[in-house]
């Protein structure tokens, strides 16, 4: 993995450490010219860690392409893909104290990426469809997860997505049939069933953690929203391929 490069040509160390330090606690972990903007993450060096087994899926070169970051946090990925030439990057989030810290980093690195505040559900108002979409992170902390997927697919994917989720409970997949009787039991404990956990009050410490899906949950919300996995290249994430509206209906 080629590290993201800080120019920082604008600031000093020491100004970078002050900035980094009243833009709050950050989630990701980002190397601005030495300054660690997480350093004590819980997950250890997040998200690097976890971007370095998935990064292969990615073209290396992003010339030409338009890349939108839902759920962009601290930014760390709207930059990797800057890194690699996307042509235009836009980063959403709904957490203003997350865009300050993802402005700043775009800043000290000299990266041209917008980053807005906005809703995942308020993607309509984008009018604008992207060649990559990076939904990372974001499905769980979503009251309404799959409206969320069905967004994305109507209004802002134009050909790939790339997802991640959180996964719990079975990892086996079952095959499950097109329909079944009204007085069938025996699937609602079978494991590997499509299975998503509400969480009323918390999980993790993170009152924002809302519904914890299954493999087969995942895999099965991905495909009913209009999209085909085509790679799992990391344990949570999925290369997914927009398909259109017929092809949708025919997906199974
Ligand atoms: C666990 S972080 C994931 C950050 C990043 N995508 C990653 O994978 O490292 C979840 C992010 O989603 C954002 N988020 C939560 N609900 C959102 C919503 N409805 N619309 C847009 N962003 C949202 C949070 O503010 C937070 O930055």
């Amino acid at each position: 993995m080629t590290p993201i490069i800080a120019s920082g040509k604008q600031f000093s160390r020491d100004e970078i450490q002050h900035h980094v330090n009243s833009l709050g606690r950050w989630f990701h972990n980002i190397d601005l010219c030495g300054v660690q903007t997480a350093p004590d993450h819980f997950l250890g060096d997040f998200p690097a860690s976890k971007w370095k087994r998935f990064e292969h899926a990615i073209p290396q070169d992003l010339r030409g392409k338009a890349v939108l970051d839902i759920g962009c946090n601290g930014g760390f990925y709207s930059l990797e893909m800057k890194h690699r030439g996307a042509s235009r990057v836009l980063g959403i989030d709904c957490d203003e104290d997350y865009l300050a810290q993802a402005r700043f980093a775009a800043q000290v690195c000299g990266a041209d990426i917008e980053f807005r505040r906005m809703s995942v559900y308020d993607i309509a108002n984008i009018e604008e469809r992207f060649d990559l979409v990076l939904f990372l992170g974001v499905l769980y902390h979503l009251r309404h997860p799959l409206l969320a997927l069905d967004l994305i697919h109507e209004h802002v994917a134009g050909d790939t997505l790339i997802f991640q989720s959180m996964i719990r409970g079975a990892d086996k997949v079952a095959r499950v049939a097109l329909d079944y009787p009204f007085d069938e039991t025996g699937i609602f404990t079978l494991g590997g069933m499509p299975r998503m956990q509400f969480v009323e009050h918390g999980f993790a410490g993170d009152p924002t953690n809302w519904w914890i899906p299954n493999r087969a949950c995942v895999e099965a919300m991905l495909r009913s929203s209009g999209f085909a996995i085509v790679g799992r290249p990391e344990d949570e994430v999925y290369v997914c391929r927009r398909l259109s509206e017929e092809n949708k209906a025919v997906q199974s």
